[in-house]
């Protein structure tokens, strides 16, 4: 809550660290906070929370038995995408949070996420449906869709349905 690294610091009104069980087998991340994370000081608690609470229940999953975090820990202004730089100095963050909970599967929501966790390019739609793995972790990590997505393309959700087969798959 005292970070100063990027200038993003100037307007939040609270760090968006973390949420959840810190012995989590799922860790899911998303971009960064919005507008109700920035006042609440907790991650996915707007509507697309509400979602992702949703699609978590549909994978047998509770929102307090997960572990939630974002790539970037402060609101960027107007919810624009993270810039690069703020992601770079944000990602030690990040890094020590994976460490500490050491999840058995990492789920990325949206393209953001995924795009920053996996270092690449391509579009969620071809992302998802695939096991990837973290970096030099080991930890296997699944892309979907970001519940905002989800919100404004409710056609897309019987992807997010699959997605979320695969994720209990993988814990089985
Ligand atoms: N969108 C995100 O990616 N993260 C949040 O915490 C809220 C909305």
């Amino acid at each position: 809550s005292s970070c100063r690294k990027c200038p993003l610091c100037q307007s939040r009104q609270n760090t968006v660290f973390g949420a959840g069980d810190q012995n989590a087998r799922v860790m899911v991340i998303g971009e960064a906070p919005g507008e109700e994370e920035d006042r609440q000081g907790l991650p996915f608690v707007g509507r697309a929370g509400l979602l992702l609470n949703q699609m978590l229940l549909a994978a047998n999953l509770s929102r307090e038995s997960v572990y939630i975090a974002n790539i970037l820990k402060c609101r960027p202004p107007g919810n624009r995408n993270p810039y690069s730089e703020e992601v770079k100095r944000c990602h030690d963050y990040l890094l020590r949070q994976i460490t500490l909970v050491q999840p058995e599967v990492m789920l990325a929501v949206g393209g953001v996420s995924a795009n920053n966790l996996l270092q690449s390019e391509e579009a969620v739609g071809r992302m998802r449906g695939k096991v990837y793995t973290y970096g030099e972790s080991g930890i296997p990590l699944l892309v979907t869709y970001h519940p905002s997505y989800l919100l404004r393309k409710p056609s897309e959700k019987a992807k997010a349905w699959q997605d979320l087969q695969l994720l209990m798959k993988q814990l089985q």
